[in-house]
């Protein structure tokens, strides 16, 4: 039943119609902006690599994140900066660290915002590696125990999800414990499941976190971009661990593992629309050479068909304004 009885154009002729049959419609309500906490006083620093996104100290982010509420933005993904990188890491777990602070603060002014914590090392170690390091070579359970104490300290301050960022094998199963034995049953646990070894995460390193790794690369415990069957069974763990929301990261050119986990799993599904990615489509809007709002527009409702349910990006507040 081809041509003339069907003709595809039919439900294309004019707007109305079109929004009528849309598949897939992005809302504010999809967005999670990614931000970037520093020790100190009113400091708000733009961040060169990734133009128009700030280092902020604690009583600078909350402005910041009245802001992004007030947009309809539901949540933050909170990153800290430590005073001084060791080789346990000790301000990822500090009561008193800086996205401690930062989440306590944070509640306390906007406590409608639900706030996400990266749950990683590498922002706190001198050699820039997600975890403890002996023999060159990073040490998965000995590092587990850190995150499991980086996971409670987060909740503690009242960090509403928690999102292990490490790739360490059982990390989810250890926090869900830890999560647990404390009381916190409720909170849930989005986790990087399927985190690619990508240079796209490079600006985010050297200019965001300041974190570059010293020696070697994280090809030992992120994923080989060319592998799609044991993304799955990296997804399939984590959901067995205790994962509630499943992320892809980077996304734009992992479309692929998002269309199926989203099939295979039917989870709550992220995406992270990472720096490098950022950085790309911001160079060529400044370039002139592309339309920033319209491509970013697409992109996402891209991140949408593909299966995502939620988007962490930097451009989220001018998604946001657009919408
Ligand atoms: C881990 C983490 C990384 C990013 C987010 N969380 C880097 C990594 O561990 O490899 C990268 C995000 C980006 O590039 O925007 N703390
Ligand atoms: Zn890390």
């Amino acid at each position: 039943m081809g041509f003339p009885a069907q003709r595809m154009r039919r439900l294309r002729t004019n707007e109305t119609i079109r929004s009528m049959v849309r598949e897939v419609n992005l809302t504010v309500k999809d967005l999670i902006y990614p931000m970037f906490v520093v020790p100190g006083r009113g400091v708000k620093e733009e961040i060169s690599a990734i133009p128009n996104n700030f280092h902020f100290s604690v009583d600078r982010l909350v402005e910041e994140v009245k802001e992004v509420f007030d947009l309809g933005i539901p949540s933050v993904l909170l990153f800290g900066l430590p005073e001084r990188k060791d080789e346990l890491a000790t301000e990822a777990y500090a009561d008193d660290g800086t996205v401690q602070k930062a989440i306590r603060a944070v509640k306390k002014s906007v406590p409608g915002i639900v706030v996400i914590t990266d749950v990683c090392l590498c922002e706190y170690t001198p050699h820039g590696h997600c975890g403890i390091v002996e023999n060159g070579y990073v040490q998965n359970d000995a590092t587990l125990r850190l995150i499991e104490k980086t996971t409670l300290s987060h909740v503690e301050a009242g960090a509403d999800i928690v999102a292990p960022a490490a790739m360490m094998d059982g990390q989810i199963g250890c926090m869900r414990r830890v999560l647990n034995d404390n009381g916190y049953h409720d909170t849930a646990i989005l986790a990087y499941a399927a985190k690619f070894a990508s240079k796209l995460y490079d600006p985010f390193f050297k200019y965001c976190t300041k974190s570059s790794v010293s020696f070697g690369d994280k090809k030992s415990h992120q994923m080989d971009y060319s592998n799609a069957d044991e993304a799955m069974r990296e997804i399939a763990l984590d959901i067995e661990e205790g994962a509630d929301i499943i992320m892809v990261k980077p996304a734009m050119f992992y479309l692929d593992i998002v269309a199926r986990a989203k099939e295979q799993f039917r989870m709550p599904m992220a995406v992270y629309n990472v720096s490098g990615e950022y950085a790309m489509i911001k160079a060529s809007a400044e370039l002139g050479r592309i339309d920033e709002k319209d491509v970013v527009t697409e992109l996402f409702t891209c991140f949408k068909r593909a299966g995502a349910d939620l988007i962490i990006s930097y451009y989220a507040k001018d998604v946001a304004k657009a919408l």
